[in-house]
């Protein structure tokens, strides 16, 4: 059988990767993906990153078992902790994401950007460098805790978090709220009512499943005779796949 015939890895460490898969199987509906969120060791942005190196390459090594033919790190935070790594002791191409400062300096006018992240991700050297290329004063903003409502499914709860949140900047005078955290993504039409029209939202979703279609495609290994496929997996409970279920029919706006 043709190496393009085998699924691709998106990990998170939990459900926030799937607003990125939902990209993914949009652009690439005859793909099979195998989709594993970490959720017994979420989360991961409040750990360090030698811990988060560790849990990514227990993850990939389950992926690889699973003959994949390309890795998607769905997840912010992995991507800035273990991406070198991967890449380093990886021989399928891995795919990251990073939160999405260069679309929203393109659309910067003369007001600020808001970088909602996760600590973890705020603090790798590789978000000071995109800081410096593309957010010049941009303002981080750690976002402990929000990732667990998504987990939760607690909508209720995270539209308070972002209230009070929001109600410490001032709105009028912000271009852009990055989205930093694939979880946030699943927020987007929420933060999109607490916004001025003037305030953009920006996120690497539908970036990334590109980037994966250009890989592959760089690589001969699109699939193109495929069914399509997903395989929902998770180091947590069977409750927390049903929410992962549940996400993925989940309507997000690209
Ligand atoms: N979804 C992850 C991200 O994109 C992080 C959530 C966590 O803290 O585990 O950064």
């Amino acid at each position: 059988m043709s190496q393009a015939m085998d699924p691709i890895g998106v990990f998170d460490s939990g459900v926030g990767g799937i607003s990125a898969l939902q990209a993914m199987i949009r652009i690439l509906p005859q793909e099979h993906f195998i989709y594993y969120g970490d959720r017994a060791n979420a989360p991961y942005g409040t750990r360090s990153t030698e811990e988060v190196i560790h849990l990514v390459r227990q993850v990939t090594a389950k992926l690889m078992d699973r003959h994949i033919k390309a890795l998607v790190i769905a997840c912010n935070t992995a991507t800035g902790a273990a991406a070198q790594t991967l890449r380093r002791e990886l021989t399928i191409p891995v795919i990251g994401m990073e939160p999405a400062l260069k679309p929203a300096s393109e659309i910067r006018r003369d007001g600020g950007i808001l970088v909602l992240a996760t600590p973890l991700t705020l603090r790798q050297e590789k978000f000071e460098r995109l800081m410096e290329k593309y957010g010049t004063g941009a303002v981080k903003v750690p976002c402990v805790g929000l990732m667990e409502l998504v987990e939760r499914e607690d909508w209720d709860g995270a539209g308070k978090y972002l209230e009070q949140l929001f109600a410490g900047y001032d709105l009028q005078k912000t271009d852009a709220v990055v989205l930093g955290c694939t979880h946030y993504v699943f927020l987007k039409d929420m933060i999109r009512e607490m916004l001025p029209e003037r305030t953009a939202i920006t996120e690497g979703s539908m970036g990334t499943a590109k980037q994966l279609k250009r890989v592959l495609a760089r690589n001969r290994l699109l699939n193109e005779t495929g069914a399509g496929k997903v395989d929902l997996e998770t180091s947590g409970t069977p409750e927390e796949l049903d929410t992962m279920k549940r996400l993925l029919q989940r309507h997000i706006s690209f």
